[in-house]
């Protein structure tokens, strides 16, 4: 059995998929999903997705140990992915029954997946950007509901506009992993977690598992935090849930230590990559006419 815990990055913000990386691509993840990425406006919302797609088959694929042709991942109601069952008669049917949990998720430059044996898991990656239209003091005023009066406290005095942007977007991170770990999505209201930082600075290189939740005033000692900067822009949140019960998860040992991103390459994404469908080369034609992203977005700077 593998080391229990992945962490993968991948930085599509400077991938520019060539004609055959593109259709190679597109042929080797499921076809409704070819379908949902063809619709998006805009060339960085394609590729993060595309790319997504990419990161969950090679894991089920490399450390599930299915063959990238009988995978089939599906999605819950609320849209968090898992993977069904192989075939009627598998022995291992059911998302339920799997050992590895995962998840994804695609902001800033990065998309990045994290997994892990025996424990539900959330991921969120946040670059530190300026607000597109507003001071930093209206952005966190139209914010204001996202966090508690605690965090906000530490949000703002954590020095200049842009510490207090990072430390934002930290417990942004820091949030939306837990909200996807239990895979709730929007209807869960943010007021009920709370993020307590460690007092060790996040820095480069590092990987911290010491910051606590505390979910309606009590703390969960069971939920485990990983952070860890991929660059110095974008703050990267691992939720652990508590070790599973049942089901081949509770054979397993506790959590590993702490492990960094690694960072893959186009060729890593599609090594075990098989295709699924014909080529279709009108889907290089749309892509390639898409913008990059909004140009709000292409025009919006970080600042240190
Ligand atoms: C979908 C959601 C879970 C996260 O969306 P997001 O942060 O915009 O996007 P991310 O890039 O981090 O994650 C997207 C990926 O998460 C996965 N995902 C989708 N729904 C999910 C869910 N309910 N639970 C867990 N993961 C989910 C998918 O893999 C998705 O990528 P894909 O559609 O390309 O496969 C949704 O809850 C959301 O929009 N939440 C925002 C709530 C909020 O206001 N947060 C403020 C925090 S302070």
């Amino acid at each position: 059995m593998g080391s229990g815990s992945v962490r993968w990055a991948f930085r599509c913000g400077s991938w520019a998929p060539t004609r055959p990386e593109w259709l190679h691509a597109a042929r080797c993840i499921q076809r409704e999903e070819k379908d949902r990425i063809g619709q998006f406006m805009f060339a960085k919302d394609a590729k993060s997705a595309m790319c997504g797609r990419l990161l969950l088959r090679r894991l089920v694929c490399e450390r599930m140990e299915v063959p990238w042709s009988d995978i089939r991942l599906e999605r819950s109601p609320r849209g968090k992915p898992y993977l069904a069952k192989t075939t009627p008669d598998s022995a291992s049917a059911g998302s339920g029954e799997w050992a590895w949990n995962f998840n994804l998720s695609h902001q800033g430059d990065f998309t990045v997946l994290a997994a892990q044996e025996g424990r539900q898991v959330g991921v969120d990656v946040m670059k530190t950007t300026m607000p597109g239209s507003s001071s930093v003091p209206e952005f966190f005023r139209i914010m204001t509901r996202q966090f508690t009066e605690y965090e906000w406290s530490v949000i703002q005095s954590s020095g200049s506009e842009h510490q207090q942007l990072a430390a934002f977007y930290r417990h942004w991170a820091l949030k939306e992993s837990f909200i996807k770990a239990i895979g709730t999505g929007l209807g869960f209201n943010l007021q009920r977690v709370e993020f307590h930082l460690s007092s060790e600075l996040l820095t480069e290189g590092r990987v911290l598992r010491h910051t606590k939740m505390y979910l309606d005033e009590e703390e969960e000692e069971d939920w485990i935090f990983e952070e860890s900067l991929l660059d110095a822009e974008h703050h990267v949140a691992v939720a652990l849930g508590p070790q599973d019960k049942g089901g081949a998860g509770a054979l397993l040992s506790s959590l590993p230590p702490p492990s960094h991103f690694t960072f893959l390459s186009f060729s890593d994404l599609i090594s075990l990559a098989m295709p699924l469908t014909e080529e279709d080369p009108a889907y290089w034609e749309s892509f390639e006419k898409k913008a990059e992203a909004p140009e709000r977005q292409r025009e919006k700077c970080t600042h240190k």
